[in-house]
């Protein structure tokens, strides 16, 4: 059961030192949010459609897939600039995946919304945010202060 609900807002939430970082953050904090609200109103609902569900499984696609780009371009940055702990952060990348893959294919089987609300309000934004502050901050500091220019793109 979901007690205290996460909802971390795309616009203020903590910038890091390059903006292809904070625009993906951005987005995937959007991505959530649309997400969010879907599972609220099939909890609300007394009886939810199949189409109601549809929709939720097209919005953890989205995410997922946006995900794997997020991580993917992290990562080449990392590797671009030589970040000394690219075994740490891309080792959270790949677990908060597995645990991502892991909550939808549940989802998909059992129509669990509770379980799912929880993961989207309460786990995932407390990764989210310990994950940017920490690893995210980190490598974008190391990597402007190693030369890499903060509008600039891994190639
Ligand atoms: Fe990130
Ligand atoms: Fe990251």
């Amino acid at each position: 059961m979901t007690t205290d609900k996460i909802i971390l807002e795309a616009n203020t939430f903590p910038r890091v030192d390059i903006d292809f970082m904070n625009n993906t953050h951005f987005d995937e904090l959007i991505l959530v949010q649309k997400l969010g609200q879907l599972i609220t109103r099939y909890q609300q609902h007394q009886d939810p459609s199949d189409d109601d569900a549809q929709q939720i499984i097209q919005a953890i696609e989205n995410w997922i897939e946006h995900s794997h780009s997020h991580f993917y371009r992290e990562n080449a940055l990392m590797q671009e600039v030589g970040f000394p702990m690219y075994h740490v952060h891309s080792a959270e990348h790949e677990h908060v995946l597995v645990d991502m893959v892991a909550v939808f294919t549940s989802w998909k089987n059992n129509h669990d919304i509770e379980a799912l609300a929880d993961y989207v309000f309460s786990a995932w934004p407390r990764w989210f945010n310990n994950h940017v502050k920490t690893m995210d901050l980190m490598t974008a500091q190391f990597a402007v202060m190693n030369g890499y220019s903060p509008n600039s793109v891994p190639s």
